[in-house]
Formats: structure tokens, sequence, C-alpha cells
């Protein structure tokens, strides 16, 4: 999720990329870093910290170049250092190459060029590109080439800008599957990893696609593909605003983070899933998993409705006790804790203050800690035993969507590394591995509801009251829905699972009630059509979510959204949180609420 930035012209260069990076400042910031022509060599300027301690180093420079690459780091793998920041230089300190994305395949990479000779200055997967670009530079042939030829040897999502000492004036971007855009204009080229950043400078762009080479001078742009045949690129015109383009062109943050959901899932995935197999990296050791008896999972918020998740999950695939307890309740209610238990904590932000104070507790009391955390750097992922990254991206509308379903896969895939470990039978993490797979799909198709969830929240916006139902893990989904919609739409909720309806709840359905029902469960699907039928005998209006695989709710439910399975149930009741998401957004929209920064909340709750 980093910013990436490149100019070729006769402006200030260094000033144009650093100007560029700012306009990306949305996608989060830990490090800066960027290259230039010098006058006889490249030289690169990095600071890790905000973007005004590259400036102070900048300005004692002053350099007048007339081409420059830039990044903004927002760290995904090690920690914001000078180190770490991009540019990265290869071995011969004459090629700089800044980077977004993983190489999923780096240490293979790594250990060939150290057989070769070649020295390593930080830990990054960037630093490997850089290497590797170098090498086959000096094998012969332009710059182009040698991209070309390293692009087929790496693996993984991502998006590369370099420049070479030996080749003053141009600049040579690729990408497979980050994203990288190009600006045309006369005189001048430039890229950026998203539309904001080229904005002051152009407004006539085009996608890079996958698997494309691009070369920038101040002649202009040439595409190619990796096989060296020239492409003419698909230049647009944009029209939005700059503040409709730090959007994606969405007109607020939180429909631009559903939306973004296919990718987020792609790379929270990059890297953990292998063949048949899961590998989560820097974990406990194997033996531990085996003597863990119990597991607490610690959270806030949305986080703790992922934890919910984690309890369904833990419990019925590995049979393993989990509680989810409140972050503000666990640390007064003097918790009963084994020696042998694993405490989880879940945090987008990785600041939150009862979360953390949660954690000092369990550390005082020598207990094993895990933190799921979306914030590297941040105090959580710095103060546990051990972290998994949910690498979403910077989430920026204070409604957690994206960090919710990232928590989810991460706790997926955490089941199946401990399941994995265990050898335990009759849990298939292969069957687990490939239902992961199909998931960026499933979810890209569950986004194409928007119309449809739009039309439904339109009609019920001035509704009094709304009930979110389910069963099992659907349940769970059902709390996460119910508190999109009230704090985003100040809308009152019942929310609770479908059966606990006749035990008091079932009083405040009226005439026209709308009554949401999570139903991808098939396990629970006889007794969740009763609780229906129950609902509508007083009255109530029936939306249900349930997979295009199963007509059984056709014709039960008054509507019924279907989603596309994935192949395992805990992940289709995951995957159902997307097109109620929708619904809570476009309720608020109907409703003419303050969508990104709803009354009374903060994205980050720094006190107790
Ligand atoms: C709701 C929401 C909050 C957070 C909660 C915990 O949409 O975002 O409920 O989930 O404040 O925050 P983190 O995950 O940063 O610990």
């Amino acid at each position: 999720m980093c910013g990436i930035a490149g100019y070729v012209g006769k402006k200030n260069a260094v000033q144009v990329v650093i100007d560029q990076i700012a306009r990306l400042e949305y996608r989060g910031y830990d490090s800066a870093g960027v290259a230039f022509d010098g006058p006889s060599s490249i030289k690169v300027l990095k600071s890790a910290g905000k973007l005004d301690r590259l400036r102070e180093l900048v300005a004692k420079e002053d350099p007048q170049a007339t081409s420059a690459i830039a990044h903004s780091r927002w760290a995904t793998h090690g920690a914001p250092t000078d180190l770490n920041a991009h540019p990265h230089f290869d071995q011969a300190n004459k090629i700089a190459l800044v980077h977004n994305g993983i190489i999923e395949n780096y240490m293979e990479l790594k250990e060939e060029l150290v057989r070769a000779g070649h020295t390593f200055q930080s830990e990054t997967d960037t630093e490997v590109a850089a290497h590797l670009i170098g090498a086959e530079f000096e094998k012969g042939g332009s710059l182009e080439d040698a991209v070309r030829r390293a692009s087929r040897k790496m693996t993984g999502a991502f998006a590369f800008v370099v420049m070479a000492e030996s080749e003053p004036g141009k600049i040579v971007c690729a990408r497979n599957a980050s994203p990288l855009v190009l600006g045309f204009t006369e005189g001048e080229s430039l890229l950026a990893s998203d539309i904001p950043a080229l904005l002051p400078y152009t407004r006539r762009v085009a996608i890079l696609e996958n698997n494309q080479v691009a070369v920038l001078t101040e002649a202009g742009i040439e595409v190619s593909t990796l096989d060296g045949k020239v492409v003419e690129p698909e230049i647009f015109e944009v029209d939005w605003d700059s503040t409709a383009a730090e959007k994606g062109g969405f007109e607020h943050f939180m429909l631009k983070e559903i939306m973004e959901q296919p990718d987020v899932v792609r790379q929270c995935l990059a890297g953990r899933i292998a063949g048949n197999e899961v590998s989560l990296d820097g974990l406990f050791s194997d033996h531990m998993w085996q003597e863990i008896d119990r597991v607490n999972i610690i959270a806030c918020g949305t986080a703790y409705h992922a934890g919910l998740m984690g309890k369904t999950l833990f419990e019925q695939m590995l049979q393993l006790p989990t509680d989810v307890y409140f972050s503000s309740e666990f640390r007064y209610g003097d918790p009963l804790l084994s020696p042998r238990s694993l405490a989880v904590f879940i945090s987008q932000s990785g600041e939150t203050a009862d979360s953390l104070a949660a954690l000092r507790l369990c550390k005082q009391r020598r207990i094993r800690t895990l933190g799921i955390v979306n914030v590297v750097g941040s105090s959580m992922a710095r103060e546990v035993d051990r972290v998994l990254f949910t690498q979403a991206g910077p989430e920026i509308s204070v409604a957690s969507t994206k960090a919710y379903l990232a928590q989810g896969i991460v706790l997926f895939l955490l089941g199946l590394h401990i399941a994995q470990v265990k050898e335990m039978p009759g849990v298939s993490v292969s069957a687990g591995v490939q239902a992961l797979r199909n998931l960026p799909e499933a979810i890209q198709e569950a986004t194409e509801l928007a119309d449809e969830m739009k039309e439904i929240a339109e009609k019920f916006a001035q509704a009094p009251l709304v009930f979110f139902l389910g069963r099992r893990a659907d349940a769970n989904v059902a709390l996460e829905a119910a508190l999109k919609l009230k704090e985003i739409a100040y809308i009152p909720t019942q929310e609770c699972p479908a059966g606990e309806m006749k035990h008091g709840p079932l009083a405040l359905i009226e005439q026209g009630t709308l009554a949401v029902f999570g139903a991808t469960d098939p396990a629970t699907r006889d007794k969740l059509i009763s609780n229906i039928r129950e609902v509508q005998a007083r009255g109530g209006y029936v939306l249900a979510v349930t997979t295009s695989d199963d007509p059984s709710l056709d014709g039960v439910a008054e509507k019924v959204i279907k989603i596309r399975p994935t192949g395992d149930a805990f992940l289709n009741a995951l995957l159902s949180i997307v097109p109620l998401q929708m619904l809570a957004y476009y309720m608020a929209h109907a409703r003419g609420c303050e969508i990104d920064q709803p009354r009374n909340l903060a994205k980050s709750v720094t006190v107790e």
C-alpha cells in the first residue's frame, strides 16, 4: 500500500516527485525516499518518519535533477526504519529502485544472488529486486530489457520503478498486480501508484496493465509487454477533482474501502498460501501449538466481532476452547488465565487504549500473546510476542470494513496453520486453501450487488429499527452488520442469534419492520426458516443473504441476496458482510449522514 512516483522533464524533478507522494498521503506513511540523476551518479535521500523529514534532507542538497523517482512506505513487512525505506540500490550502486507489493520468491532469489557474491543492506524483498535487475543489466542490453528478464523471475504482486546511472533521463517501470498509473503531457512523463498524484501535472492518464513495462523519457512513454511487444496505452481524461481522486472516484472512503476488498484479500494472502498449504512466518514453534489448551481473543468493536468469528472457527475446526472478551471488560474482570493459554489481540490501529491495557495485563501474567494488527509499527504490533499483519492497507473511513474482512481471513489462515501443525484429522487444509483462492472473485461478485443493495437501502432508509439475525457464524456477522448501520446511519438495531428472537426481541417486530437474516449456513437452514416465518407472521419484511447454490430461501424471504459460495462455510459467512456493508452505506447515504466521519466517533480510540 505504498506510494510510488516518477517524473522525467524540464521541471525540478525532485520537487515534483515529493509533491506527488505528498498527494498519496491517504495511503499511509512511515518512511519516504527519493532517487534522482546526480551530475555523475544516482543520488538517494531517504528517512524514516513523516515526509517533512525527507523534505529537510532535500532542502539541504537542493538537487536540480530532471528525472527522479520517489516512494512513501506504509510498512507491511519490516520495521519503518531508514534502512528499510526505499529507494534501494543494486550491488553496484548504479540502479535505484522503488517498489510496492510483495515479491513472494525473494528468499530463493536472494540466496542465488548471495551465492553470486551479492551483499545486502536491508532485510527487504525490494533490495532483492534491485540487485536482480542490476545483475540482469550487467549481462547487457537496455534497462528495460533487464527489467523484463528480472520480472519474469519474480513471483507475487508487485510494481516497481527503476533508474540507471548509465541511462540518464529515463525511468522504467513494470507492473504485476500492484497499481501503476502513467501520466502523459507535452515534454514530460510521469507515473504514480494512484491518480491523485498525477492530477496537478496532467489529466491524461493510462493504467499500466499486468505484465507490462513502460519506459518514460522527456519524449514520451512507450509501453510494451514482458516479451517486448509494443502496445498502445489506453489514455483517458480524468474529470474528478483531487479530493474525489483520493477516494478513487468514489464519493466516500468507506465505499472505496468496501470496493477494494477483492484486492485486500489478495494482499492479505500474498506469500501465505503455497500449493495446498498455509505458510505463516514468525509464529510460535510447532511444539507450542500442541501445548495450548485455550485461546482468549481480546478486542473492541468490529475487531471484537472478528474475534467472535475466531471462536466459532477455532472451536469447530480445531476443537480448541476459545473465549472472546471486550478489552474494556477483560482488564477489570480479573480473568482466569491458564498458563498454557494463548491471548490473541485483534486491532486495526494497534493503538486502542483498552486493548493495549489488556495486552499489558496478559504480559504481566506471562501469558503468550499474539496480535492480529493492521498498522505495522503500532504499539500493539511492537508489544505482542508474535504478530500477524492483516495487510489491508490504511483504513481511512471511521467505520471499519476491509480491516474486518482481513481480520477474518487471518484468523482462518491461523486456524489452518494450527490444523496443519497438529496434523488434525478431519480438517482439510488443502480445501481451506482452495476456498481462500476462490474468495477474491466471490468478493468481486458481491461488490457488484451495489445497485441492488442501494435499492433496498433507499426503500428502508427511514426505518425506525432494523433487525440483524443469523445462526452460528451468520449470527456473528449479524452483529457486525448491525454495528455498521448504527454507527453511520444512526438507525437503532436489534441483533441476536435468530433462535433468541422468541425469548424477547420478537416483541419489537411490527408491520414492515426490516429483518436482515444471514443465511449462508446450510447446517441450520431449517431452523432459520422457522425463525423467518416467526418474523413474517408478525408483519416483518425479511431480507436474507445466502449462497447462490442454495435455492431454499427462494419464495421464503421477501428479498434474497445471493453471494457466490467459496467452498467453505466460515468464508461464506464472512463474505456475506460485503452486501451488508453496502446496505449500511447506502442507508446512511440516503439519510444524508456524514459517512466517513460519523458523529461522536473516532478512528483510533486512544482513551480508556
Ligand atoms: C467500527 C470500528 C470500531 C473499531 C474499534 C477497535 O466500525 O471501527 O468498532 O473496530 O474501535 O479499533 P481497533 O481495531 O483499531 O482496535
